[in-house]
């Protein structure tokens, strides 16, 4: 049995004064993979930035737990510390910290003082993650994601989510900027890591992603809302035939959200 549970109730978050997110509730259950599906300028980023903690977003309403925590109440450390963990659709570079520093630093930081990794160990399984998502070792002496492509930062991200081993993993449009070889290992590396006391919310715009990573539950965004829920029939459906048979259906007219209020 998993004791796994993350849920979010109501929640509204603005930035800058623009309500972006206009009360998601989502219930995930340990061992389960939902995908959030949407046209750009939905709101989906927002979600995920909102749930790590982003500065720039503020909550308005609403509550986020995992394990009956309140996340909303942690920092963003606290946030990675209880297990959530995002891959960026944007990651940063980051000048004059080498990746692999930053990995230990980041795998050191969920640990208690006293017990971190030893450098053998974390060198160690850093390089058999790596040769996984067939990544040249020397990515691990390079500056963090700096002069990176598109999709050897999408793999970094995968390779800081085996590495820290999440219980709580977003993937905001990992699949973007990855050709189909690296989608596939990138698919195999999040299929390796499914597990009952771990839970995936996987963002894309395309279904391509969901051909090699099945979700249990799929969710359409507009508006800043989940309008519409579904198994992945859902996503083959959205695939084949866009999004506009959604916005018909619902009478939607514009889905995007970011309106003055
Ligand atoms: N950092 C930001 N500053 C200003 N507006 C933002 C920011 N992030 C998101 N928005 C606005 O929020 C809306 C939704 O964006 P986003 O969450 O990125 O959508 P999606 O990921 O679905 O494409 C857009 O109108 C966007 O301009
Ligand atoms: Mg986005």
């Amino acid at each position: 049995m998993s004791t796994l549970q993350f849920t979010i109730e109501g929640l509204k978050a603005t930035i800058e004064g623009k309500e972006i997110l206009k009360g998601i509730n989502l219930d995930i259950k340990g061992g389960e993979i939902h995908a959030i599906m949407g046209p750009n300028g939905t709101g989906k980023s927002t979600l995920a930035s909102t749930l790590m903690g982003h500065p720039k977003y503020e909550v308005q309403d609403g509550s986020v737990t995992l394990n009956g925590e309140d996340v909303l109440d942690m920092a963003v450390d606290e946030r990675a510390r209880a297990g959530l963990f995002l891959a960026m659709q944007y990651p940063s570079e980051i000048t004059g910290v080498t990746n692999s520093d930053f990995l230990r630093s980041a795998i050191n930081a969920r640990r208690e003082e006293g017990s971190e990794i030893s450098l053998i160990k974390f060198i160690r399984q850093m390089e058999s993650k790596m040769k996984e998502l067939e990544m040249n070792p020397e990515f691990s002496h390079r500056y963090l994601n700096e002069g990176f492509s598109g999709g050897e930062k999408k793999r970094n991200e995968i390779l800081q989510m085996m590495l820290l081993d999440p219980k709580l993993v977003i993937l905001d449009e990992i699949d973007s900027g990855l050709d189909i070889d690296a989608l596939r290992i990138v698919a195999a590396g999040v299929n390796a890591m499914r597990d009952e006391n771990r839970s995936f919310l996987i963002i894309t715009h395309y279904q391509r992603l969901l051909d090699y990573i099945t979700p249990d539950h799929v969710h359409v965004m507009m508006q800043g809302r989940i309008v519409k829920s579904g198994g992945p029939e859902l996503a083959k459906r959205l695939e084949a035939e866009g999004y506009d048979w959604v916005k018909e259906e619902l009478g939607i007219v514009d889905e995007t959200v970011g309106e003055s209020v």
